[in-house]
């Protein structure tokens, strides 16, 4: 399959690029920076998400309209013959699903089986794990614990059906009630995870292979309902359950002396893609975390992509990009700018970006 994309990709016109994308989650961003980088623009967009789109069509230089994402994957042939390369992001993996967006004989931005890999919450940890990035206590369902714990249900999307509990009866007890209400958890995939209590930073870095660099770009921290509410009503008062639906980002930077271990996790994170999915992590990925102090980051889960929280420095970019780039630096357009650079330097450098 590869071969075939790199076949394809030796076809391409590079002075004549374009960058495509799904019209959801972050594309605005990316199709920004496409354009800013000089680069031409293509958006894959459903009826009801056009409108959207259509307030920033200076954005757009095409707008292929389908009935749903899952159809880009029919797209190939038009897509080749603009010279696409495909940028991936949180709804690719939600709506086509990573193992049939492997498929796409298009060349993407960014390693796709590292998205495949994503999709179990188990092997996602070990990879940190192996890494040597410090992850929250599993506990399995045999374990005797009492301890307060995030019960994390495979497939569970934004959150839902997590729950946290304070010992295996309690995890028992819910994981029963939910069979019984017809939700039935696979046992084998549900995570137990020491519920860590903290700050909740998610970390964005670019990993660029010309260049052989780890920036980091930009820190957000996610604003999630309800958890996040409930700090704004006294703990007596309320007898709710936590849930972890995110509505929000909110920019943030952490204390100086604590980016040597960020970007210390970051390069760990590179190296041990490498060995496990190679060509390894290409372009954006994020190290979702919760920091403790300011010796400890505990990372419960990654992102081999772009995630929204990078929607938050559109345009101006984050602190840290200014210092990389000695410009406003955004993750959109620090996509373009690898694209931009490995189509002056010749095909060689453009199959080192792409999958
Ligand atoms: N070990 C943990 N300790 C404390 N909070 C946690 C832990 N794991 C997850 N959370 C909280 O739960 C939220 C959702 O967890 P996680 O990101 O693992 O699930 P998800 O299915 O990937 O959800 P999403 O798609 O919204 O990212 C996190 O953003 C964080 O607020
Ligand atoms: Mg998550």
């Amino acid at each position: 399959m590869r071969e075939k994309v790199l076949e394809n990709l030796s076809r391409y016109n590079l002075k004549d690029l374009s960058v495509a994308v799904l019209g959801s989650h972050s594309a605005l961003q990316i199709l920004k920076g496409a354009k800013e980088e000089g680069l031409r623009t293509i958006l894959v967009v459903t009826e009801k998400l056009k409108p959207l789109y259509d307030e920033f069509s200076n954005l757009v230089d095409r707008f292929i309209c389908v009935r749903e994402f899952a159809d880009v994957l029919n797209l190939e042939r038009e897509l080749l013959r603009e010279n696409a390369i495909f940028v991936p992001h949180g709804s690719t993996v939600e709506y086509v699903g990573a193992e049939r967006f492997r498929e796409l004989n298009v060349p993407v931005f960014g390693n796709r089986d590292l998205m495949v890999w994503e999709s179990s919450q188990k092997r996602k940890i070990m990879l940190l794990r192996e890494a040597g990035i410090e992850v929250p206590r599993e506990y399995s369902l045999e374990d005797q614990f009492e301890d307060l714990v995030i019960v994390k249900l495979p497939g569970a999307k934004g959150g839902k059906y997590f729950f946290v509990a304070r010992s295996r009866e309690e995890v028992l007890r819910r994981l029963r009630d939910y069979l019984s209400k017809g939700i039935v958890p696979d046992l084998e995939e549900v995570l137990i995870q020491k519920y860590i209590i903290g700050v909740p930073m998610y970390f964005h870095y670019f990993y660029s292979p010309l260049f052989d660099r780890v920036e980091i770009l930009g820190i957000d921290i996610r604003y999630e309902t309800n958890v996040d509410g409930l700090r704004r009503l006294p703990l007596r008062d309320v007898n709710v359950e936590p849930t972890f639906v995110v509505v929000g980002n909110l920019p943030v930077v952490i204390r100086e002396k604590m980016l040597l271990k960020v970007l210390d996790y970051g390069k760990r994170f590179v190296r041990k893609t490498k060995e496990y999915i190679p060509p390894g992590a290409i372009g954006p990925f994020c190290l979702e975390s919760i920091v403790v102090d300011d010796e400890r980051i505990v990372v419960f889960e990654f992102s081999g992509r772009i995630v929204a929280g990078t929607n938050i420095y559109i345009g101006y970019g984050s602190p840290y990009g200014w210092l990389y780039w000695n410009e406003p630096m955004y993750m959109g357009k620090r996509i373009a700018r690898e694209i931009k650079i490995s189509a002056e330097m010749g095909h060689e450098a453009l199959v080192k970006i792409v999958t």
